[in-house]
C-alpha cells in the first residue's frame, strides 16, 4: 500500500476527500456467507489540484483484480452491444481510418463486445486483455486478443511486432489503471503520427452531480474530466480533439486525442472545458460538496431500508454490480436489510455479494417470487431493466433508487 498522499501522475501531495472504510473487492465475489479470508483495503479519494485528478489513494494490486476468473462480462448488456455496434460503425465511417491496411488497438478489450465489429470486417486489430477467462471469449468470437497488462513496455513489444496504430480505444478501462501516466507515454509511442485515441470512461462531471459515489471502487483509481485528461496528454505532447458525453455507466465522456497539430479540435472541448471551470472540477472545494451529498445519500438509504424491514416488507437488490459494492460496504447494508441481490451473470450466481455477504441469486427467483422492492443497483441499465420487468411493475413491485438521491419509484 502506498504510504503518501501524493497524485499518481505528479508525485505531488494531494487532498484527501472521502474515506469510505475498508472495502472489498468490488468484484470480488465468495464462495461462503463465513468465508475463512477474504481480502479488504481502505478506501480514500482524494484530489489533485495540479493534474486536477480525482483518484483513489490506494488500490489492490491489478493482479488482485484482474485474473482469470473476473467476474464482469461486457456482452451481458444489450443496451452495451449496441452501444459498440455504433461506436465501430462511427469509427469506421470517421475517415480516421483512411490508409490502407489500417490497425486498430484496443485497451481492456474484455470479451470481444467492440473489436469484434473490426474482426467482422477483416480490419487488423489487436486487444489487449488481461482477464484470461475474458480473453479467451473474445479469441472465440475472432478476436485477435493477447492476456497482458497494457504498460509502456507493451506498447513498445505491440509497435515492433505489428507497427503502429492508426486508432486506439479503450473503454471503461483507462480509469482502472493506476500507472496512468506510463500508459499515456505507451499510447504517445504506439500511435501513427495520423493516429487517434477514443476513449470512454465514467464522467466526473455527472458523477459530482448525480453524488454517484458507487462509481468509485477498487478497480476505479481514477474519475476523469476533460481538464484532467487534457492535463494527463498534454504531458505528452498530445491534445484533445473532441468531446462526446455518452449515456452510457450512468454518463460517460468519450475522448478523442491525437498528436498536437495533427488535427484541428473542434468546439466542444473548449464548451465542455469551460462548463467544467464553472462546475469547479479544478478545485477541490467541490469535492467537499460531494461529501457532504454522500453521507446524505447514506444516511437516507439506510434510514428507507430501515423504515421498510420494520414494516415487514420484502427488499432484495437487483443486479450485482461492483458499484453496489462499495455502497453495500459503505452503508453497512447486509442480508439483515436485503434477502438476496439478483444478476444474470453465470459465474456470480450461487455466491456472496463482496464484504457484506449477501446472496446472489440467478433472476429467475426474482420472476418467481417478486419482492416488495427491489434496490436497482444496476441504475446505469434502468431503462433496458424497467423494459423487460413491466410485470414486476404491474404487479405492484416497486424499485428503490439511490441516484441523483434515494427514492422510491
Ligand atoms: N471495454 C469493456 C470492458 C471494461 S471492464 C467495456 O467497456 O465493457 C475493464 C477491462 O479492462 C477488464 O476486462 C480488465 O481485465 C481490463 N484491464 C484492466 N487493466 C488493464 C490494463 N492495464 N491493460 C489492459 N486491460 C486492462
Ligand atoms: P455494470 O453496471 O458494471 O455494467 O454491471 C452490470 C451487472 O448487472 C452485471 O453483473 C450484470 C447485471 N445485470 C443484470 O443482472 N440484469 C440486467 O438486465 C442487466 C442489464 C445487468
Amino acid at each position: 500500500m502506498r504510504k503518501n498522499n501524493i497524485c499518481r501522475v505528479t508525485g505531488y501531495p494531494l487532498t484527501e476527500i472521502i474515506n469510505f472504510g475498508s472495502q472489498p473487492l468490488g468484484n470480488g465475489f465468495v464462495s461462503s456467507a463465513n468465508p475463512e479470508e477474504e481480502y479488504f483495503f481502505p478506501m480514500v479519494a482524494g484530489f489533485a489540484e495540479d493534474s486536477m485528478m480525482f483518484q483513489l489513494i490506494n488500490q489492490p494490486e491489478p493482479k488482485k483484480m484482474f485474473h482469470e476468473n473476473y467476474a464482469f462480462f461486457s456482452s451481458t448488456s444489450m443496451h452495451m452491444r449496441n452501444h459498440f455496434k455504433t461506436f465501430a460503425d462511427h469509427v469506421i465511417d470517421s475517415g480516421y481510418m483512411s490508409e490502407a491496411d489500417p490497425f486498430v488497438v484496443e485497451l481492456g478489450c474484455n470479451d470481444g463486445i467492440m473489436l469484434k465489429h473490426f474482426s467482422e470486417k477483416g480490419i487488423r486489430h489487436l486487444g489487449v486483455e488481461p482477464s484470461l477467462n475474458v480473453a479467451k471469449e473474445a479469441n472465440k468470437v475472432g478476436v485477435k486478443t493477447i492476456s497482458e497488462f497494457f504498460s509502456e513496455d507493451l506498447a513498445d513489444e505491440v509497435a515492433r511486432n505489428h507497427g503502429q496504430a492508426d486508432i486506439f480505444f479503450a473503454a471503461n478501462v483507462m480509469c482502472h489503471i493506476p500507472d496512468i501516466l506510463g500508459v499515456a507515454k505507451g499510447i504517445k509511442k504506439l500511435l501513427k503520427p495520423s493516429g487517434v485515441v477514443m476513449f470512454e470512461d465514467p464522467y466526473l462531471g455527472d458523477i459530482i452531480k448525480k453524488t454517484s459515489y458507487d462509481q468509485l471502487y477498487d478497480e476505479h483509481v481514477f474519475l476523469f474530466s476533460a481538464l484532467s485528461v487534457q492535463y494527463l496528454f498534454g504531458t505528452q505532447d498530445m491534445e484533445l480533439i473532441d468531446l462526446h458525453p455518452q449515456s452510457t455507466h450512468g454518463g460517460s465522456m468519450r475522448y478523442t486525442l491525437a498528436h498536437k497539430g495533427a488535427y484541428e479540435a473542434n468546439d466542444s472541448v473548449a464548451q465542455i472545458i469551460e462548463t467544467e471551470l464553472k462546475q469547479g472540477l479544478d478545485r477541490q472545494e467541490i469535492f467537499q460538496v460531494f461529501k457532504k451529498n454522500v453521507e446524505t445519500s447514506r444516511e437516507n438509504l439506510v434510514e428507507l431500508l430501515t423504515k421498510l424491514k420494520a414494516e415487514g416488507k420484502r427488499v432484495v437488490g437487483y443486479a450485482a454490480t461492483s458499484k453496489s459494492t462499495t455502497i453495500l460496504n459503505y452503508c453497512n447494508i447486509g442480508p439483515d436489510l436485503i434477502e438476496y441481490i439478483c444478476d444474470t451473470t453465470p459465474i456470480k450466481q450461487g455466491t456472496f455479494s463482496p464484504g457484506m455477504h449477501i446472496p446472489i441469486v440467478p433472476h429467475k427467483m426474482f420472476a418467481d417470487n417478486p419482492p416488495d422492492y427491489a434496490v436497482l443497483f444496476a441504475w446505469n441499465h434502468a431503462e433496458e431493466i424497467m423494459a423487460k420487468e413491466q410485470s414486476y411493475m404491474q404487479n405492484g413491485g416497486k424499485w428503490i433508487l439511490h441516484v441523483p438521491e434515494v427514492r422510491v419509484l
